[in-house]
């Protein structure tokens, strides 16, 4: 496996261009990923920030958060929406007090059992917290891989979401993996957005199919029907 022109490209352009100054990079603790994985599900990353930091002011590590009131949670959250994933965080706290030592568990199937954590979510925490080998594949990554590769069909159908999980797997560099997920959102989130695309900015451009092709406003595929 010789190195993935994407995977460095990426990483290449993450060292001038990304974003490494994100407040749960400071210091960077898996309960901060997981807490800052979960707040992203939904919210962006300007608005996450100052309730990324009031939150940790508060409930500093897993056990704080396990023992604390869900109405102290709740207010926490209080202005992000989504509640769900604020009680799935408390109730994820208080299982890994419970069956995992007070840690977040080092495994993604483990991680993916919790409630609120999915498979890509898994991945984001395990990558960015220990550096351990796993592709990501959210939305802005999906926007990512479908132009890059001219994958048409909406991201969202089984058959589709196979094929761009595979895709992903098969960038994975060896090493970096959690600048090579951040990269990837950023670069999701900053270049590669849904409408008008700074392919003139983009690390991959020249072998991106979309670009090529003139087709980035047609990929990814929208929902049919
Ligand atoms: N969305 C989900 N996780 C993210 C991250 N680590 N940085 C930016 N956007 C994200």
């Amino acid at each position: 496996n010789t190195i993935d022109t994407f995977a460095s490209r990426l990483l290449a352009w993450f060292d001038v261009s990304g974003r490494h100054d994100l407040p749960w990079q400071h210091p960077r603790t898996p309960y901060r990923v997981w807490l800052s994985e979960i707040m992203l599900q939904q919210t962006q990353v300007k608005t996450a920030g100052p309730y990324f930091e009031r939150f940790v002011q508060t409930l500093p590590d897993l056990p704080a958060l396990a023992a604390a009131p869900t109405d102290t949670v709740l207010a926490l959250w209080s202005g992000l929406g989504y509640y769900a994933r604020a009680r799935n965080l408390h109730a994820a706290a208080k299982r890994c007090v419970e069956r995992h030592g007070g840690e977040l568990p080092r495994d993604v199937e483990a991680l993916t059992a919790l409630p609120g954590i999915g498979r890509s979510t898994a991945a984001a925490i395990a990558t960015q917290a220990w550096g351990d080998r796993h592709a990501i594949l959210d939305g802005n990554v999906k926007r990512v891989l479908t132009r890059y590769h001219g994958v048409a069909g909406h991201p969202g159908l089984p058959a589709i979401e196979r094929q761009l999980w595979a895709l992903a797997e098969g960038h994975l560099p060896d090493d970096r993996l959690a600048d090579y997920t951040q990269a990837q959102m950023d670069l999701g989130a900053t270049l590669c957005t849904r409408s008008d695309p700074a392919c003139v900015l983009c690390p991959v451009q020249t072998d991106c199919r979309a670009r090529i092709e003139g087709r980035t406003d047609e990929l990814p595929t929208r929902k049919p029907g």
